[in-house]
């Protein structure tokens, strides 16, 4: 070990969505910064997680508006695919984003280490094998945000060709005939939406009696469907008991339920992600870590080592890039003795980028009455929107749930759930008014531009004020 003099303000373990964020936010407050990265700067979200995901997807999005294409008089030929090219595409959009980052981080003046960062008593991080060499710094503050991987199962080993995950998938030169999705949360849903416009045979299988946990069930009833029309077999409540490869197609039988079986050529395993905290080192500090490898944070992710923190994917809050991000904002505001307001994670946006597209924040309306609150909710349906039906994506809904007021108005809006088109980047208005804990009445007064799918938003507000337009 080649001890350095190097002291930093602030020392980051792991170049993700958490971490790099805490470093450009720091180095933006004037902080000195070290980050230690093992891979690639911009972690599993930029590398083999969101954007990759995302650009696949919309890969199936393009492909579905030239089948559509007829409807508004435009004949092509039936698209071929060569997922080569789309690879490649990715790979491009990836590089960008990656020189961006890397580019933005020289600016600021932090100082990225490549290799393993652990964690030892006095704020010492050591560093190794990496291209930097093995190094030691220190910092008056650290930052454990070293992610996440995927969860495997047992009777489902990953060999990258029959069993992968999310991080072979993403990388695939060409897609299988057929696949099984075990696991019916975010990912699963938008690789089985992803592969089945793409042509592949999807079959999910889930553990629980639903599919994308914390979405409200009617909205969930609107994905089924779609899932349904377009093919995707989709199977809860059943468990997975192993598989059976193939001898002469490179393929497998997947065993699941009771006695039921499936023969496909790949399965893809999506059964959430596990913290990666085996590498950090730790030994001599107080950071404790708990049975499922989550580092233990109190509200400002604060371990039990004075000074050091914890933030992302590794610590037990939603594994969400964007909630990463405010996490890297929240704790160099906490080093710097600015009293910030905890994250609250009851009311984060989450965005699920299947077709058709799902966003929510806040409550379900099952969630709100589970909690003892009198609810009343308003839905309205895409097929009633004007700009839904040029586009010639009438499916979906918004949901609202509020308070109820005793004459049965909406009092403060406490949940909206959306599923249809581009609600992803339809969030927005909704995130605010939920967390600006706004009632229906004081949302209702806002103009929404016409036509746009966010007038569905409006309406929905409106219709609970007791009075409505078109709803
Ligand atoms: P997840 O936790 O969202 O869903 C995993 C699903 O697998 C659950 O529904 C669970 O019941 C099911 N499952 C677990 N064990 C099973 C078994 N043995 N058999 C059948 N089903 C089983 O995890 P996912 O989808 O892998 O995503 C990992 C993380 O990444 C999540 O925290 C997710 O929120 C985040 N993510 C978010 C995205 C987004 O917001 N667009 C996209 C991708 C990931």
């Amino acid at each position: 070990m080649v001890p350095t003099a190097e002291k930093y303000d602030v020392v980051i373990i792991g170049g993700g969505p958490a971490g790099y964020a805490a470093a450009l936010y720091g180095a933006s407050a004037g902080l000195n910064i070290a980050l230690v990265e093992k891979a690639k700067v911009g972690g599993t979200c930029l590398h083999v997680g969101c954007i990759p995901a995302k650009e696949l997807l919309e890969t199936a999005a393009v492909r579905r508006a030239i089948v559509g294409a007829a409807t508004f008089g435009l004949t092509t030929d039936e698209p071929t695919l060569d997922f080569s090219v789309t690879q490649a595409r990715k790979q491009q959009v990836i590089d960008g984003l990656f020189t961006g980052l890397s580019g933005l981080l020289k600016r600021r003046k932090v100082t990225v280490y490549d290799g393993i960062g652990s964690l030892h008593a006095d704020h010492l991080v050591t560093i190794t094998g990496g291209e930097s060499g093995d190094v030691e710094i220190t910092g008056t503050h650290v930052l454990l945000a070293s992610g996440s991987v995927p969860r495997t199962i047992p009777g489902f080993e990953v060999d990258g060709q029959r069993v992968i995950t999310s991080d072979e998938l993403l990388s695939l030169q060409e897609l299988p005939a057929s696949a099984v999705v075990i696991g019916g949360g975010a990912i699963g849903c938008e690789f089985a939406s992803m592969m089945s416009d793409l042509g592949v045979d999807v079959t999910i299988l889930e553990a629980l009696p639903k599919i994308l946990p914390g979405l409200d069930d009617d909205l969930t009833r609107v994905v089924l469907k779609s899932f349904k029309d377009r093919g995707i077999e989709v199977r809860t409540g059943v468990t997975v008991n192993g598989h059976e490869p193939h001898d002469h197609d490179g393929g497998t039988k997947v065993l699941f339920g009771d006695g039921e079986s499936v023969d496909v050529q790949t399965v893809v395993v999506s059964v959430g992600r596990r913290p990666l905290s085996d590498g950090l080192g730790l030994d001599g500090t107080k950071v404790e870590v708990s049975d499922r490898g989550h580092v233990v944070v109190d509200e400002w992710c604060r371990t039990a080592e004075p000074g050091v923190y914890a933030i992302g994917d590794l610590i037990n809050t939603p594994a969400l890039a964007h909630v990463g991000f405010a996490e890297g904002i929240l704790v160099i505001q906490d080093l710097l003795g600015e009293d910030p307001v905890p994250v609250d994670y009851g009311k984060v946006p989450w965005c699920i980028y299947c077709h058709p597209e799902v966003s929510f924040v806040g409550m379900s309306e099952a969630a709100a009455k589970e909690a003892g609150i009198d609810v009343v909710v308003s839905k309205h349906r895409y097929a009633g929107n004007g700009r839904a039906l040029i586009v010639g994506e009438p499916e979906g809904m918004v949901k609202i749930i509020a308070e109820k007021r005793p004459d049965g108005t909406g009092g403060r809006l406490l949940g909206v759930h959306m599923v249809g088109p581009w609600v992803t980047e339809q969030l927005g208005q909704a995130y605010l008014a939920v967390n600006w804990e706004a009632n229906a009445e004081e949302v209702a007064q806002f103009i929404q531009p016409h036509p746009s799918f966010s007038e569905l938003f409006g309406e929905s507000v409106l219709a609970l004020t007791g009075r409505s337009l078109h709803g």
